[in-house]
């Protein structure tokens, strides 16, 4: 078949990347795209959000599939537009996506499906904001209504920080329009855990968890960003957690959006917080994750393009996913400066030495221990010949080994041979996991 990807990002790249493996797809347009997809994918420059010219490209090209990458043009309605104009494309629309782009929508629903989450209030008024705030003893999370790019969101644990973001959200209008209705809900502890599920708006089957790393530095330290690096399988949540987020979360959740007449198609994405036998949603996304999306497409066996397309056909019986049971991890490079200002436009280096064709002993070595590697762009561009940074994260530097801790260390290997005037990178990326599991195994 002939699919359109719509994005830019290291998500994007992942997903087009497998789809280059898909036996059923022998061609791929991007939109807009970016050089590491363009080499595998034909570039489209069109907006993500200019739907008129995408369904017109469509048509044009006899594109069989959609596949929608980012939020903004779900949010927007893309998938309407497609379904309204006969095409198939993979995702929620408009309406069943504001369980990402609403988080009060996302609440209500999780409070009519019984799904756990944190307790909440929403607010239009920033006097009353500040008496739940004092009620919680600020230990409270702050988050705009609506899309603020991951941004909107503010974490607290003292009543001075609470006030002072309930007051840039709602009175300076940090996030813009976004903060003028407010979620205050209290603050949750455990560990964090990304999980997705695909839905055909009746059945939903279970496609993997990851474990992302928001924070800029390590320790979990600075301000938070899209995602500095994710690795997956998550091994102190196994098979039996996944099993209850299914049965509580996701199929309620999905049961849910369709007694109000709102079926939801595409990956459902939920952010949970997990403290020992308490799994609580703390959000959900429409889309992939980005950066879990990498490794995640990394381990995914089978056919994508059939797999996404029975889905927003609405036909997933008989679907089962396989994922493969090695190790994969993701490390983010990233401009310096980001998740602040940052510079575009510089030189980057050292990529060739990865996925050029000539041989070399790191590569050798690689192979003869059944490790893959690949670097996914995120923000780059092609300047005079050169690729450039474009973008606050730069690349995605994804391994996949028979275990994790091979895995990781090929990734750093990999990352370390990259390089760009002001790069950064957490040097922590599943570090916990492997402290842990060096302590249950008792070996060094
Ligand atoms: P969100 O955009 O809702 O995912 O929030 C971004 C990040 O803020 C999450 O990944 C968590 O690290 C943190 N966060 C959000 N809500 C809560 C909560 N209720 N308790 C603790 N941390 C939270
Ligand atoms: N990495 C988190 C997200 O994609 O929202």
């Amino acid at each position: 078949m002939r699919v359109l990807v719509i994005g830019k990002g290291g998500r994007e790249h992942s997903i087009v990347w497998r789809l280059h493996q898909s036996q059923s797809v022998w061609k791929i347009f991007c939109a807009p795209g970016n050089p590491g997809i363009n080499q595998i994918a034909e570039p489209v420059p069109i907006a993500p959000g200019d739907f008129p010219a995408l369904i017109d490209f469509v048509r044009a090209n006899k594109v069989d599939l959609t596949i929608v990458g980012p939020d903004d043009p779900l949010g927007a309605g893309i998938v309407d537009e497609f379904e309204h104009a006969g095409l198939k494309i993979f995702g929620p629309r408009r309406a069943a996506a504001q369980l990402e782009t609403s988080k009060s929508f996302a609440k209500t629903i999780m409070r009519e499906a019984g799904v756990a989450t944190a307790d909440f209030e929403v607010f239009d008024d920033a006097k009353k904001a500040r008496a739940y705030a004092d009620s919680k003893g600020g230990r409270i999370v702050v988050k705009a209504d609506g899309l603020a790019l991951g941004k909107g969101v503010t974490v607290c644990r003292a009543i001075e920080t609470a006030h002072r973001a309930i007051a840039e959200a709602m009175e300076s209008k940090k996030f813009g329009a976004a903060g003028n209705r407010v979620v205050i809900e209290e603050l949750l502890t455990g560990e964090e855990l990304s999980f997705f599920a695909l839905s055909d708006g009746e059945r939903a089957i279970a496609l993997g968890a990851a474990q992302d790393h928001k924070p800029i530095f390590d320790h979990d330290k600075g301000p938070n960003t899209g995602g500095m690096g994710a690795y997956t399988p998550v091994p102190q949540f196994g098979p039996a957690i996944e099993e209850r987020i299914m049965r509580e979360v996701v199929n309620p959740t999905l049961a849910a959006m369709k007694a109000r007449g709102i079926p939801y198609r595409g990956v459902l994405f939920a952010g949970l917080m997990i403290d020992g036998d308490r799994i609580n949603v703390i959000e959900f996304n429409a889309r992939f994750g980005d950066p879990e999306s990498e490794p995640l497409m990394m381990r995914f066996e089978g056919d994508l393009a059939q797999t996404l397309l029975a889905a927003a056909e609405g036909n997933l019986a008989g679907t089962t996913v396989r994922l493969s049971p090695r190790s994969s991890v993701v490390v983010v490079m990233s401009s310096g400066g980001y998740p602040g200002e940052y510079r575009k436009g510089l030189a980057i280096h050292g990529i060739e030495k990865i996925e050029g064709s000539a041989p070399s002993d790191v590569k050798v070595r690689w192979a003869m221990n059944r490790i893959r590697v690949k670097v996914f762009h995120a923000g780059t561009a092609l300047k005079d010949g050169t690729l450039v940074t474009d973008g606050g994260r730069v690349l995605a530097v994804t391994a996949m080994a028979p275990d994790l801790k091979t895995a990781v260390a090929a990734a750093y290997e990999a990352a370390e041979m990259i390089e760009f005037e002001g790069r950064h990178f957490r040097r922590d990326i599943a570090r916990r996991a492997l402290s842990r599991m060096r302590a249950t195994s008792g070996s060094v």
